[in-house]
């Protein structure tokens, strides 16, 4: 990690002993006055931190806030390679995968990640409105600049699917399915979607930018009407309020693990774990794959993460995009 923040540093160091922090200890590791600790502490119960400070203990973190905050998450993301290397949180802006792609022209640094409360532009594939209110989901898009052609592009999407799948699960309780390539179901609704752009240099990738939006506390209030039957939250799902920090630390770290996966040629070792959890293998699929339209058996992936769909006339055909829709039978 490059750039922790004296709160990042302290933070950890709340979090790594139960029994508290005392100021002098705290002030040594940092290289701070007392006094100074004393200041951050002060600003990030500001923020919505429970700190407890006592003669006999020093400091105790006792709760965190239910709102994103980049410090205290690259606090928690010590362990990460790549992906939270620079986390920026956005009251609002237009669209997160924007911003990187901003950043990224200029010569922003992979990893870089970006969130932001609401988006008033958010966007889908195929040009859908990603609606993004404040405070009911994760809205966030990744910078990576894997060493990849891009015809392997698919295999950031699918290996994000997976994590994005786990860290669901594991955080939440939750079963999540995936519908290839991007798409993350509970119950057949529509949980999570990632959007995927990419820069090339002739026929190598220059960088990605990995959109996710994760509905967490959308309400049925929050869905529009023609998205009723095929939108959730995990809050409609479990009945409960998600914590987004909770979430966000857990994708991360599942994300910066199977990046590094992907970036070491272990893809097919994702891709096993990923046909194991999705929902688009063995069922009969219809793609509309720009003015194509191919209709069949959603067989298997291939080593590029492409789908293979056997049509009625028992060929292979090779689906590198598009937007797919289960067909019963
Ligand atoms: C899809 O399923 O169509 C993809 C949805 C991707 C939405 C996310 S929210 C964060 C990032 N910023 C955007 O404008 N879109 C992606």
């Amino acid at each position: 990690m490059e750039t922790i923040s004296v709160d990042a540093r302290i933070l950890t160091a709340l979090r790594g002993s139960n029994r508290g922090v005392s100021g002098a200890s705290l002030s040594r590791e940092l290289g701070l006055t007392r006094a100074a600790v004393w200041a951050r502490i002060e600003e990030m119960r500001k923020l919505g931190y429970d700190i407890e400070a006592s003669p006999h203990h020093g400091y105790k973190l006792l709760r965190c806030p239910p709102v994103l905050y980049a410090d205290d998450m690259m606090s928690r993301l010590v362990g990460n390679k790549v992906i939270g290397r620079e986390i920026k949180v956005y009251r609002e802006t237009s669209s997160t995968n924007d911003i990187v792609d901003r950043i990224a022209g200029t010569g922003g640094k992979e990893g870089l990640v970006v969130f932001a409360d609401k988006q008033h532009a958010g966007r889908g594939r195929m040009g859908r409105t990603w609606v993004s209110p404040p405070g009911k989901g994760l809205w966030f898009s990744l910078l990576l600049r894997p060493e990849l052609r891009t015809s392997a592009a698919t295999q950031i999407t699918i290996a994000a699917a997976a994590s994005l799948a786990r860290a669901i699960h594991s955080t939440t309780g939750l079963q999540v399915d995936i519908k290839w390539p991007n798409d993350l179901l509970a119950k057949d609704k529509k949980l999570a979607g990632i959007l995927t752009e990419i820069h090339a240099d002739i026929d190598l990738i220059s960088y990605m930018v990995v959109g996710i939006g994760i509905n967490l506390n959308l309400g049925t209030e929050d869905i529009p009407e023609s998205l009723k039957q095929k939108v959730t939250s995990i809050a409609l799902e479990t009945g409960e309020k998600v914590d987004p920090m909770d979430i966000a630390c857990s994708c991360l770290q599942e994300l910066d693990r199977d990046y590094q996966r992907v970036c070491s040629g272990l893809f097919p070792e994702i891709s096993q774990e990923w046909e194991r959890q999705c929902k688009t293998l063995g069922r009969m699929v219809s793609v509309q794959a720009g003015s194509r339209k191919i209709e069949g058996r959603a067989e298997s992936l291939d080593s590029e993460g492409a789908l293979m769909v056997r049509t009625e006339f028992g060929l292979i055909e090779r689906v590198t995009g598009g937007d797919v829709q289960l067909l019963k039978g």
